[in-house]
């Protein structure tokens, strides 16, 4: 189910863009062009050719069923580095021509993607006087590229104070175009391209109404996500007053690259497949360490035809690490980018909220939720609520009799819906101010375009039995632009964030890790009109967002923090130390509750838990995988060898064991609907200490009813750092009767480090 929040999550270009899911073009049977991405295997290349494209080019030209000639516009892309191949225009008889060759390996038509659209640092625990910002020097030398919509490169986050040269290794640039010049570059913002061929390729134009043909960033939501990732300190920074505080990035002295692959175009919003594979591939040769990526496709695509799965174990395998975006479908089974390679985010909240007060005439004072901009205060305003008439009473459209409200304080019921349509009718009816209720839909900051208050259901009943009570109700005071701290239960699982089980692979849970995704505070396109307040539109450097697209460059920030101190860590290993350290407790010492439900959310909702960034330095016990393992686990999920030579971009391999339990940090049972109990299911996993040299590890287990776990051996002995130990765990389930049950595993040693891995079994 999509939610309001779902929908209005992005400006005005990008929201229209949430709409469009991905669908896959289909195969037509006349003899029409259409982009396809061909994946090649290398080892075919005849000698002769110097480069692949060349290569790339020459098969092009050679297809003999071509009714045009091959020319320049045929080859949109040649892949090198997220995967061997290209993308190009052909007919479908061209197309069943280059799959009869052998260097042919696999064909993927274009998609199109959707995005999932200052305070959280101090949320995440992050201090300049201890912990991980100084012993990361807030990310130094670590570069992480964006694949997203762009930058707004004169943000005041992008301000190069204080930052340290470019590393020697990088070879991106920054690219002239429209309203760009590699001048605006610097040394926070190193480097700035864009990939659009795909998307024109496909029917998109790039007007200069809706978007820049360059790296610049038309929707803001390229430069939200950069700027939460690594922006530079701005002091004095808010939404029009709300949040008010340091700006700051998660990792402010590492390096940002925006590769852009999303265009604003009117009706033809989108991300071509061929677009964002071109800039994994261009990232990955770039050399960044960290890829960030805040959109996604179809959901429900396996591994070997999704472009995003192959061009991040690309990645991987040269120790890039990639962070994704879960989505905001908000449902179960909705997970995307799940790869077992990929750092999958799931969003929470902050304990933040932006509120305005309002007191009545009998003294009561009440708060409820505002992002109305102005500090404006209301006094002494009678209130009107229309009792004798449903429609009036529920604000419906054109019901508000303006002589009747003019100059009042309108209290509109509760209807089951958002109340966007009500403020409207409120705003035209040209009163004062309004009170609605709801429990259930959360507007955008920008919906708030007049002096209004969103009250909980058992709120807004209070000041209908003071209306009722009284022939002459007032509004005593009504105050706007409050930001409160604190705010309890927090973190939550936010409505919109996508859940597990992973629709492509339930046996690894995902999304991993939970982390800050709603009202996110962070630079945007400065000149945009955010909200339209009548006869001013208001526009603001610095704004509030919601997504897990908003989650995922607070863990890509994260990763740069730990690869500043780690910098052997191998991608798994990074993860391992953020999941293993997570916290599954909110602040009031309670599981995580789940927003939708307020019911204590699971692992399929948080993963691991919420990021807790100074643990994840010193995790003691760290889960590391290979790129052979993952192999392994290609094996063990029964694809056939063209299907893993895909995913693996290889023709030889070996599968010693067909594993798909991977070293993974945390354990998942899937428990078939008719299964035969007690159902006992093993997991041996491998773990390297990079703690303390002498340490001595304790199994302590949190067991459900309907489980049973054991570890053997249940104590793990390290003399020394690098040391690596192995044990099984043993699961045995005699019954299970809700959809999920977890528990956790959890190792630790006598320096108080505790490893923790959820242990969950699902019924599907
Ligand atoms: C940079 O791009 C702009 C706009 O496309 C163009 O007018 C200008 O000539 C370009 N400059 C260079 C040096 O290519
Ligand atoms: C793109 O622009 C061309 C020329 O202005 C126009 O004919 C075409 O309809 C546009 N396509 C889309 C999808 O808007
Ligand atoms: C209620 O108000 C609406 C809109 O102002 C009006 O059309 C309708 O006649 C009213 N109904 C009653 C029962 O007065
Ligand atoms: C409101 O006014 C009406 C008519 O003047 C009167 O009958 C009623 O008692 C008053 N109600 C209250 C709660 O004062
Ligand atoms: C999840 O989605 C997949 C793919 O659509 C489907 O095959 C599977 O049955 C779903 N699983 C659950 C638990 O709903
Ligand atoms: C792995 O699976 C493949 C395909 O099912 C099979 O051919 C191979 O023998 C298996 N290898 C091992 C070591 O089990
Ligand atoms: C699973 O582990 C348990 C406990 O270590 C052991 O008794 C059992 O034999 C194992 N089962 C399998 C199938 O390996």
């Amino acid at each position: 189910m999509k939610t309001v929040k779902e929908l209005l999550s992005h400006h005005f270009c990008l929201w229209l863009l949430a709409l469009l899911v991905a669908n896959n073009t289909t195969m037509s049977t006349s003899e029409e062009y259409q982009t396809y991405i061909i994946h090649m295997d290398q080892s075919y290349k005849p000698a002769s050719f110097s480069t692949h494209e060349s290569w790339h080019r020459s098969t092009l030209a050679s297809l003999s069923s071509s009714d045009t000639i091959y020319d320049e516009k045929t080859l949109l892309y040649s892949y090198n580095h997220a995967m061997h191949g290209f993308s190009a225009r052909l007919t479908p008889s061209q197309l069943s021509e280059l799959e009869k060759l052998q260097a042919h390996r696999a064909t993927y038509p274009e998609s199109y993607g959707k995005l999932f659209t200052t305070h959280t640092p101090k949320f995440l625990g992050l201090k300049h006087s201890s912990g991980i910002w100084p012993t990361a020097s807030y990310g130094k030398d670590v570069i992480i590229g964006m694949i997203d919509t762009g930058i707004w490169p004169e943000s005041n986050s992008f301000n190069d104070k204080g930052m340290s040269s470019i590393p020697g290794r990088w070879k991106g640039i920054c690219e002239n175009g429209t309203a760009f010049s590699p001048s605006l570059c610097n040394l926070k913002l190193i480097g700035a391209r864009s990939f659009s061929k795909g998307y024109q390729a496909g029917g998109g134009n790039i007007s200069t109404e809706f978007d820049y043909d360059s790296p610049r960033d038309c929707t803001g939501h390229g430069t939200h996500t950069s700027s939460t990732a690594a922006g530079s300190n701005v002091v004095g920074a808010g939404h029009f007053g709300y949040a008010m505080g340091t700006a700051q990035g998660i990792a402010p002295g590492a390096h940002l690259a925006m590769y852009k692959v999303l265009w604003a175009g009117g009706e033809s919003d989108k991300s071509a497949a061929s677009d964002v594979l071109a800039g994994m591939d261009q990232a990955i040769a770039d050399g960044v360490d960290i890829i960030s990526i805040s959109l996604g496709f179809d959901e429900h695509t396996p591994y070997f035809n999704d472009v995003i799965a192959i061009a991040s174990l690309s990645a991987i395998e040269k120790g890039i690490i990639v962070v994704c975006a879960a989505g905001n479908d908000g449902a179960s089974n909705s997970t995307h980018n799940g790869a077992p390679w990929i750092i999958t985010v799931g969003a929470g909240t902050v304990d933040r909220s932006f509120v305005g007060r309002l007191t009545l005439g009998n003294g009561l004072t009440i708060e409820g939720t505002s992002y109305f901009p102005l500090s404006i205060l209301i006094r002494n305003a009678p209130l009107y609520y229309g009792e004798n008439n449903i429609s009036k009473a529920t604000c419906a459209f054109s019901s508000l009799d303006p002589t009747e409200v003019s100059g009042k304080v309108v209290l509109c019921d509760y209807t089951g819906s958002d109340n966007s349509g009500q403020m409207e009718e409120v705003q035209r009816a040209g009163a004062l101010g309004g009170i609605f209720s709801n429990d259930k839909f959360i507007l955008e900051p920008e919906i708030y375009s007049m002096p209004a208050l969103i009250l909980q259901s058992r709120d807004g009943s209070l000041v209908k039995n003071y209306v009722m009570s009284t022939n002459s109700s007032m509004v005593k005071e009504m105050k706007f632009v409050i930001t409160k701290l604190g705010i309890k239960p927090a973190p939550q699982v936010t409505d919109f964030s996508s859940r597990g089980p992973d629709p492509v692979n339930p046996g690894v849970l995902k999304p991993d890790i939970l982390a800050p995704g709603q009202d996110v505070l962070a630079a945007v396109r400065a000149d945009k009109p955010e909200m339209d307040m009548g006869m001013y539109t208001l526009a603001t450097d610095y704004a509030i967002y919601s997504g897990t697209s908003m989650a995922a460059p607070h863990v890509a920030g994260v990763t740069a923090l730990l690869k500043a101190v780690h910098q052997d860590w191998s991608p798994a290993a990074i993860r391992s130390a953020i999941m293993t350290t997570a916290s599954s407790i909110d602040n009031t010492y309670s599981t995580i509750t789940d927003q939708a439900t307020e019911l204590p959310a699971t692992p399929l909702e948080f993963g691991a838990g919420h990021i807790n960034p100074n643990k994840a330095m010193d995790p003691g016990l760290i889960y590391d995988i290979h790129f052979q393992d993952y192999v392994e686990f290609l094996c063990g999920l029964g694809y056939n060898n063209k299907q893993i030579s895909a995913v693996i971009r290889r023709s030889q391999w070996s599968c010693r064991d067909n594993a798909s339990d991977l070293n993974y940090p945390s354990f998942v049972v899937v428990v078939p609907k008719a299964s035969i109990y007690p159902l006992v299911m093993n997991f041996t996993r491998v773990v390297t200490n990079i703690g303390d040299d002498d340490s001595i590890y304790q199994a302590v287990l949190d067991v459900p009813s309907g489980m049973r776990i054991q570890t053997e051996p249940n104590t793990l002995s390290f003399t020394g750092k690098g040391q690596q130990q192995g044990f099984t765990l043993s699961v045995e389930i005699s019954e299970i009767d809700a959809s999920v049950t977890y528990g956790y595993l959890k190792w630790v040693d006598q320096h108080n480090h505790v490893v923790s891995s959820p242990i969950v079994a699902i019924t599907v």
